[in-house]
């Protein structure tokens, strides 16, 4: 019997694998700029932290965990998501009295939820994503949307997603707007899907996230949640979506927006892929978290991206020209020269170079072949002559010139120009 991969599981191959890494360099080069620091964390934690810190009545919970009992009878769980391991590690190792707060962490890594398989749904899935610990000011929910922004920017899919917005309030006027749209809703509920009809009782936010027809045509009348605002709700988005403005960031305002994660409130969004019908990203602001999972109050803010959804952007929209590729330099040696070609191998290797050599002892038809289909840049050949008069033969794959040139690394240089 074979053995295959796991369904929602996926390899990523060397022709993906340098997409995965042009997006990564641009995340460390933003977090760099921004200042926020990287953070790992562990890829199983207790299962308890996600039931308390994400929420039992969401999906990711309720429907979506990797959880088993390890052999000491722990109750463990696959990382669904981060926000809640970054949390608890923020509380365990005590950072709010190492580094001067605001606190501002990112990550990456891979994220794992039972799902139903469709392009862009993966089971194993990574995310980059940033936390922000220690302000209530509006501004630090603008910092992680420029800093999210900017990396849409930077891989030019910015015009290709909608950022969308919403304020789902605090404790006390979320409460007053469930009570509202619980009265609105209770005539229709019959009318409604099954899990709605759950929701109502269990989660009666989530129902605005209901994708059936019949219920998305009652919500067309609902109450929606900004009129129900507090002062200090309603200020803080109002404020967001002013600087948003004077920031150029477009976006709209989704009242629809409630996220599939209990722990948030206040301003919310999300960026969506219309043409594609996939969510890039998410995040928002959950100023209780940290106190729910057994720290000091904190108020905290936050996103995730989804890095596999970023690949499929790119892709699909043809945008992976930006991808620098090394030039590729190939030695063509035989077995008496291989050993002193490695002198100048490891020299243009610690310049940067990408270098092959010919360590399948290949003949030298079998070496111009081969370096041929590595669609190498140069060949530079090495015989027992060219030792012997202290020169190379360098070989322009692009342009078949090829010429004797003095053997040693500025003059090689010279003739290959830049990594
Ligand atoms: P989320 O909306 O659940 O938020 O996930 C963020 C992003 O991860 C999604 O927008 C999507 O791009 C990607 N994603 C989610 N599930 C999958 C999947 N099954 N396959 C592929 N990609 C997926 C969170 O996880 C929050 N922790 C974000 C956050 C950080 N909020 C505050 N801080």
């Amino acid at each position: 019997m074979n053995i295959v991969r796991q369904k929602g599981c996926r390899d990523i191959l060397p022709e993906d694998t340098k997409i995965w890494q042009y997006i990564e360099e641009q995340i460390r080069d933003i977090c760099k700029e921004y200042n926020i620091k990287e953070i790992r964390t562990p890829v199983f934690e207790a299962t308890e932290l996600y039931s308390r810190g994400v929420g039992d009545e969401t999906d990711i919970v309720n429907k979506e965990m990797y959880t088993f009992l390890d052999k000491g009878n722990r109750s463990i769980t696959l990382r669904p998501e981060l926000t809640a391991g970054v949390v608890r590690a923020y509380i365990e190792n005590g950072l709010s009295s190492k580094i001067p707060s605001p606190i501002k962490l990112w990550y990456t890594g891979n994220m794992y939820r039972y799902e139903k398989m469709q392009k862009g749904r993966y089971r194993e899935f990574s995310q980059f994503g940033v936390e922000f610990f220690g302000s209530s000011s509006y501004l630090a929910d603008i910092e992680t949307i420029c800093a999210s922004y900017e990396l849409l920017k930077r891989l030019n899919i910015a015009d290709k997603v909608e950022l969308a917005i919403n304020s789902i309030g605090c404790d006390k006027c979320r409460k007053e707007y469930i009570d509202k749209l619980k009265n609105y809703l209770s005539p229709y509920l019959n009318d409604m899907c099954d899990t709605c009809k759950i929701r109502f009782e269990k989660n009666p936010l989530r129902i605005l996230d209901c994708k059936e027809e019949k219920c998305k045509k009652i919500l067309n009348s609902a109450p929606v949640i900004t009129d129900s605002l507090c002062d200090e709700c309603s200020n803080d988005f109002n404020n967001i979506k002013n600087t948003l403005e004077k920031l150029n960031i477009n976006y709209i305002v989704d009242t629809r927006i409630v996220r599939g994660l209990d722990y948030y409130n206040k301003t919310v969004y999300e960026y969506v892929s219309k043409d594609l019908e996939l969510a890039v990203g998410g995040g928002g602001r959950y100023d209780k978290l940290v106190s729910v999972l057994g720290g000091v109050n904190t108020p905290a803010v936050g996103f995730g991206i989804g890095i596999d959804r970023v690949v499929i952007l790119l892709k699909e929209y043809g945008l992976l020209d930006n991808i620098k590729n090394n030039k590729i330099i190939y030695f063509l040696t035989d077995d008496s020269t291989y050993i002193k070609s490695l002198e100048y191998v490891n020299s243009l290797r610690n310049l940067n170079y990408t270098v092959e050599t010919n360590i399948q002892e290949r003949s030298f038809n079998a070496q111009l072949k081969y370096a041929n289909k590595l669609n190498a840049d140069f060949v530079i050949i090495i015989g027992e002559d060219e030792i012997k008069n202290n020169e190379c033969s360098i070989k322009n794959m692009r342009t078949g010139e090829q010429s004797k040139i003095k053997l040693d690394i500025n003059s090689i240089k010279e003739k290959i120009g830049n990594a």
